[in-house]
């Protein structure tokens, strides 16, 4: 049985490559933002809104232990999943954890096309988006770093490169069965 879950700041390719990995490997796709939205009916957006991010984060947790529970599944989790509650530790536990490492400047142009649906990010301008980025990184890189397996996300521009870094996930993982 494998539980695959992928964490990393926003932009880091989570859901890119955890399509991409699952096709080729024959598990079930969750993306925990899609999830909560389609379980709520409700947007990220709307939720954060309306609850504010505590009442979001409290979502989030219990969403996670409701996928945690799937099997031959990966999980392409929030970017800031990781960093609240013992969920970093729930992973560790219940499945196999991949941080996408990628260079804030790389996750600087992916976001600067794709902030909109992040609530965190919308409003930014690019100058402060950058800010956001160093910063969070620097906040949140403790709890990434606990991962089990640590993964350069930064090519996956074309089909091409995500063929690869589907590869080079494979080999991670594969590498590393016991
Ligand atoms: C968040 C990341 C988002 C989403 C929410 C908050 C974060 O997920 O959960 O907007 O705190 O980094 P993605 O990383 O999938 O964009």
């Amino acid at each position: 049985m494998r539980r695959i879950f992928l964490i990393g700041y926003m932009g880091s390719g989570k859901t890119t490559l955890g399509k991409a990995f699952s096709q080729a490997e024959q598990l079930q796709f969750i993306d925990l933002d899609w999830y909560i939205e389609e379980r709520f009916h409700k947007t990220v957006r709307e939720i954060f809104a309306e609850k504010g991010e505590d009442g979001f984060r409290e979502v989030e947790k219990r969403m996670l232990h409701e996928v945690g529970e799937f099997e031959n599944v990966l999980i392409a989790a929030g970017g800031g999943t990781p960093c609240f509650f013992d969920n970093m530790e729930y992973m560790n536990r219940v499945g196999d954890t991949v941080f996408l490492d990628v260079d804030p400047k790389v996750l600087f142009r992916r976001l600067k096309v794709a902030k909109a649906k992040r609530p965190l990010l919308a409003d930014k301008t690019d100058d402060e988006l950058m800010n956001v980025i160093t910063g969070a990184l620097e906040q949140r890189m403790p709890f990434y770093a606990r991962a089990k397996y640590r993964f350069n996300a930064e090519l996956l521009e074309s089909s091409e490169e995500i063929k690869d870094s589907v590869q080079r996930l494979k080999n991670l993982l594969d590498k590393n069965k016991l």
